[in-house]
């Protein structure tokens, strides 16, 4: 597996993939990678020849008093886990190579990016989609693969590819991947290191308080009962604060009251210091 730590040293690694001619996927991450990121690789990898993964913990979707220097940094451990899964080449640049200075541009995409983790961390996806923006004009892949874990930012991309006519990746190669999620349910995420065992057990409650949600909003009716009911759940089994739970329609993320056949429940909530998110399908069909 080759690194590149500069665009210079890239653009060449790239010219001597693109060699054969075959189809190159990427694969954005900030690393600290898990099981949930290697999936991502493993279905890059079934899709296309070759895999770019990328690592860059980006400083632009991280707000004032979040945890941009804490998030924790192996790259030597994130290094051999990419090779082991036959990742071709990583891109891993320094933030002066990405925000050199004077850099001056944001790509802010309005509607999908407004509420849920939009309204908790303001500038949050104008930072992702600046930086993703970037990641594609870099690499030029013909796909991406991106996780379902952040849903909204799934969305945020694929309308900022279709909005600015991106062609590598065009909007339909922008790939969405299941949840990867660990035994008692919990998804898995890099931001987990930081609980603390008692934290971690009680983190499992909330995939279970949303399934027992589901199950209610599932049968039709209004969705506050049900809603008020997992913000209580999730309080007493050790979270700090909810800061959303909310019925979205799946693709437009337009608020719901009800199930409109298309709903997809969305949660955030904080134990200790740790926000944590999750989202999964309410409607059958
Ligand atoms: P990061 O949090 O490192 O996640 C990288 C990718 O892995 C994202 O597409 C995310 O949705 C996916 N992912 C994380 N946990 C997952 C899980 N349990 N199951 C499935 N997929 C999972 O998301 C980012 O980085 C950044 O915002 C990025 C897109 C790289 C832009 O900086």
């Amino acid at each position: 597996m080759q690194t590149a730590r500069t665009l210079e040293v890239l653009r060449n690694s790239l010219s001597v993939l693109r060699r054969d001619g075959g189809r190159v996927a990427l694969v954005p991450t900030m690393g600290a990678l898990h099981e949930g990121h290697l999936t991502l690789v493993r279905r890059a990898k079934e899709a296309a020849d070759q895999v770019v993964a990328s690592i860059f913990v980006n400083p632009r979707q991280f707000g004032a008093g979040e945890d941009l220097d804490a998030y924790p940094r192996q790259l030597q451990r994130d290094s051999e886990l990419l090779e082991a899964e036959g990742v071709a080449l990583l891109w891993a640049p320094t933030p002066e190579e990405v925000y050199p200075q004077g850099y001056a541009t944001n790509i802010s995409v309005a509607g999908v990016s407004e509420g849920l983790c939009g309204g908790d961390r303001p500038g949050h996806f104008d930072g992702v989609a600046t930086v993703v923006c970037k990641l594609f004009n870099q690499v030029m892949p013909d796909m991406a693969f991106f996780g379902e874990k952040d849903w909204q930012q799934l969305a945020v991309i694929r309308r900022m590819a279709r909005d600015l006519d991106l062609t590598r990746p065009h909007v339909d190669a922008i790939h969405g991947v299941a949840i990867v999620r660990e035994e008692d349910g919990l998804a898995m995420s890099s931001r987990n290191a930081y609980l603390s065992e008692g934290q971690r057990a009680s983190a499992a409650s909330l995939p279970r308080a949303m399934k027992d949600a589901i199950a209610v909003l599932a049968e039709g009716g209004q969705a506050e009962r049900p809603l008020g009911n997992l913000r209580e759940v999730l309080q007493v089994s050790g979270f700090d604060s909810v800061d959303y739970a909310e019925i979205r329609d799946a693709d437009s993320l337009e608020r719901l009251e009800a199930d409109n056949g298309n709903a997809r429940l969305f949660v955030a909530a904080r134990i200790g210091g740790t926000r944590l998110i999750d989202n999964m399908p309410v409607s059958r069909t």
